[in-house]
């Protein structure tokens, strides 16, 4: 009897801790366990990381950490004296030479030139360890008024951009019979999000792929992970597709939103990396906890989920009306 209560005990203490940590911390379990007591991002040094989307926001401060710790970069995006901004402050900040360091300008829909872009960074560095396929934009506008290139230009960013650099990537990493695909997705690609469908679609399904692609790799000894930040201060809202195809939504994000700070979110990744984690939910509460409700309790989640939707729509409606 004795017993049976001190077992009682022991797992409603450890039940308790767990909850404390769900709703206390900014990641989920598994990464604060990393940050604790696995590597840090400084056991990257040496290795070849390239970062498509490293011109601004998280692709950005990821390159400033993995600086840091004296990896070698190659820099991708579309804005080449963005990229050129970054580079000069990696070398300030990091470990890393001049030749560390390597700008390459793509165009994510441009997939025609995506075999090439491995090329000269095969040419460059001889080989890729970590591809991070980071590059996104946002969307802000309702399922039904959105037009129907708006969705498909989400589609061909988020997911075929991003599938088409992982499949010119790959030969060189199976070769190698080493290497790790680092894909950015986001709270969205869990769990549904009000006014941002194609976003939250287009994330929902690089999820799929990725889940199947983890498996594949695993006989050529390549990891697969899938990284699920919530609300992280960037250019992504501003640079927001809208309703309309080729408009932006062009406001930014406002300093006191919760939200999570980019070198925060960076620093996670770069442990999230050094651990080779398959999968990390990285955000500033109670989002985080919502995540978990959702992943073990769906039916709960969906009843607190569709009041929190209506109440971020009448937020939105109300400062759109506010701006008229
Ligand atoms: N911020 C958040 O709250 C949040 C949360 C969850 C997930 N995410 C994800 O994090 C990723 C980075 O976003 P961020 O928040 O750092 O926003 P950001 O500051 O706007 O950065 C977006 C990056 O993507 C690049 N990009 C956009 N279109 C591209 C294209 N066609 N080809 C190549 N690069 C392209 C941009 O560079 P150029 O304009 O120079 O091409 C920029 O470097 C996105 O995938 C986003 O979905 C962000």
């Amino acid at each position: 009897m004795v017993c049976v209560s001190c077992l009682a005990l022991v797992v409603i203490a450890i039940f308790t801790f767990v909850c404390w940590r769900i709703l206390f911390s900014d990641c989920d379990l598994i990464l604060q366990l990393a940050e604790k007591f696995g590597k840090s991002s400084a056991s990257l040094t040496g290795k070849v990381v390239w970062i498509i989307g490293a011109s601004s926001g998280i692709g950005e401060f990821t390159a400033y950490e993995l600086a840091k710790a004296g990896c070698h970069l190659v820099l991708s995006a579309r804005r080449n004296e963005e990229l050129d901004r970054v580079k000069s402050q990696c070398l300030v900040s990091g470990k890393v030479k001049d030749d560390d360091v390597f700008v390459l300008p793509l165009n994510m829909l441009k997939t025609d030139t995506h075999a090439a872009a491995v090329e000269t960074v095969l040419q460059h560095f001889n080989k890729i360890d970590i591809l991070f396929s980071n590059a996104g934009r946002h969307h802000r506008g309702m399922f039904e008024s959105t037009s129907l290139d708006v969705d498909r230009e989400m589609f061909e960013l988020t997911v075929f951009g991003a599938m088409s650099l992982i499949k010119a990537t790959l030969p060189s990493m199976k070769e190698r019979k080493e290497g790790h695909i680092f894909v950015m997705s986001s709270v969205a690609g869990k769990q549904g999000a009000p006014a941002a469908s194609p976003y939250t679609g287009a994330k929902h399904a690089l999820q799929g792929y990725c889940d199947c692609l983890r498996m594949e790799l695993i006989q050529y000894n390549i990891d697969v992970s899938v990284v699920c930040p919530g609300p992280v201060h960037s250019n992504l809202i501003q640079y927001s597709l809208t309703e309309k195809s080729s408009e932006f939504y062009g406001k930014a994000w406002t300093k006191d939103e919760n939200m999570m700070t980019t070198p925060r979110c960076a620093e996670l990744i770069g442990i999230m990396m050094a651990n080779k984690l398959g999968e990390g939910w990285i955000s500033p509460q109670p989002i985080l906890a919502l995540m978990y409700l959702n992943q073990y309790l769906p039916w709960p989640f969906q009843r607190v989920s569709t009041k929190i939707g209506m109440k971020a729509l009448a937020k939105m409606r109300d400062g759109a009306a506010k701006e008229k």
